[in-house]
């Protein structure tokens, strides 16, 4: 297969005179105004649209923006949206009819919207007719113009609206304004080539693409110089990587290649498809010291006849055989998972057969999910929609299997001690600190603020379902 094309970032088809112009604009901004023109972003959905919004503020900053935590009083609002179930699109539409308020009082106030919902013909077109106060529309593929979409608003009087649907190219060194210093989030592949009938995503963030090893690697060392101490390697599924580069790596081989850089104490990886977890994948994990024994591996469901109409591509017993060769291999490993209840023809028996893979496998935590319909997939179309209540029923009753098996799993790891990674003051009170294990789980205890970055060895004395106590050793 054909190398994806890469691109530096800073040559972009309206960089150049346009951004020069536009700094230069925000700087006189700042003479006369006293401060500069600030940017708030409200981010829907997975750490792949976490990690654009950085590329987002990034971009901004580097001409003369800087951040508020406030939607209210910010010069540009942009809402990064997501499309992959229904409520998540509701809540942008609920937000973005606030902001038409705060525009109406505000008319200067840019408004901006990207991410998955505009890779979408229709999802454009609704945007535009329905909110016609924004400004700007930009995809997942063209992040790296926004800078001239705001030329065209601000200087040419225009809507700015950039959308590549499906994009080879990869933009190297953009400027990201990372949220912390201390742990990263890293992209090794965008775009996804599995098509589960239920997703939307092959749909809008196109075909699967690697990034070159050399640029994940100087990435993760320049981050290591900066200080920071854990990354997460990114993509829709990991397992899959480096198929479509001519310098041919594996994923596995790429997890020893970062496991050798100093400085960095922690990989973690998100996520991984079952039908392509390789042996040696296993073995990179146990092998790499760095490599946290956490596997985050969607079983989706547990019912071979849902799941090959899902076109997950693995039966249950391949998964089932999956989880005992980690558990064999790395004996503490934390597995978890995402569920969906309720998709279309799912019987009461086939529920079931998803009840009783989590109870076999003991998953540490799980996210679960009802059913969403997606317009464009293949499932949309299948005409045994479960109805509402079933899914909320099974729903429940999947939780109450569930959420006792990952109570005895943290209840198992009272008396030992862990090494937590320090992430922020805990919401439980001021002088108590929240981090996670190796194996995701999180930590409450107590120490001071300046801990904050660093990995301090912690003995869990309590445990509850979402989270543990503990004290420092
Ligand atoms: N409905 C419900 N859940 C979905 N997911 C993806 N698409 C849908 C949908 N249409 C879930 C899957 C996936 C996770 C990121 O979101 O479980 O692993
Ligand atoms: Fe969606 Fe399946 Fe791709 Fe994950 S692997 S992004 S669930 S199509």
């Amino acid at each position: 297969m054909k190398n994806t094309e890469i691109k530096n970032a800073e040559n972009t088809k309206l960089a150049g005179d346009r951004i020069i112009e536009l700094r230069n604009n925000n700087e006189q901004y700042f003479i006369v105004n006293g401060r500069k023109k600030t940017y708030h972003i409200l981010t829907y959905g997975c750490q792949m649209n976490e990690h654009d919004s950085e590329k987002i503020g990034g971009m901004l900053t580097s001409i003369g923006y800087e951040e508020t935590d406030d939607d209210k009083n910010a010069d540009l609002v942009i809402f990064n949206t997501c499309l992959i179930r229904e409520n998540a699109e509701l809540k942008v539409f609920g937000k973005l009819g606030e902001v038409k308020g705060l525009k109406r009082n505000k008319p200067d106030m840019l408004v901006a919207v990207c991410g998955c919902m505009m890779q979408k013909e229709e999802m454009r077109q609704k945007l535009l007719k329905s909110f016609s106060f924004v400004d700007i529309v930009f995809g997942t593929n063209t992040i790296q113009e926004l800078p001239g979409l705001i030329y065209e608003v601000e200087v040419n009087k225009k809507k700015g609206i950039d959308v590549v649907e499906n994009s080879e190219l990869i933009y190297e060194n953009m400027p990201k304004m990372r949220k912390f210093k201390y742990k990263a989030l890293v992209n090794i592949t965008y775009g996804c080539n599995n098509f589960c009938t239920y997703c939307v995503v092959p749909y809008v963030r196109g075909r699967e693409k690697s990034r070159e090893p050399g640029e994940i690697i100087n990435e993760v060392k320049l981050l290591a110089e900066d200080g920071c101490k854990e990354i997460t390697l990114l993509g829709q599924n990991v397992n899959s990587y480096g198929v479509n580069l001519e310098s041919k790596i594996t994923f596995a081989e790429l997890l020893c290649e970062l496991n050798k850089i100093d400085g960095i104490e922690r990989i973690r990886f998100m996520t991984s498809h079952p039908k392509d977890l390789t042996e040696d994948l296993v073995m990179a994990i146990k092998a790499c010291s760095k490599v946290c024994n956490h596997v985050h591996l969607p079983v989706q469901a547990g019912s071979n006849d849902v799941l090959k109409r899902m076109n997950r591509k693995y039966t249950k017993e391949h998964y089932l055989g999956l989880v005992d060769k980690l558990k064999k291999e790395i004996p503490d490993v934390a597995i978890t998972t995402d569920i969906i209840v309720g998709f279309p023809g799912e019987t009461e028996e086939d529920f079931l057969k998803t009840v009783d893979i989590v109870k076999k496998v003991q998953y540490d935590s799980a996210f679960t999910f009802l059913y969403s319909v997606r317009e464009g997939t293949k499932a949309a179309e299948m005409d045994d929609q479960v109805p509402d209540d079933i899914k909320h029923d099974r729903f429940n009753r999947l939780l109450d299997v569930l959420y006792p098996i990952v109570l005895e799993r943290n209840s198992q790891c009272i008396g030992k001690v862990y090494p937590v990674l320090v992430e922020s003051v805990s919401k439980t009170g001021n002088s108590y600190l929240t981090g996670r294990t190796e194996h995701f789980r999180l930590v409450h205890f107590a120490g001071s603020e300046n801990l904050i970055g660093q990995i301090v060895n912690v003995k869990i004395t309590n445990v509850k379902t979402f989270h543990m106590e503990g004290e420092i050793i």
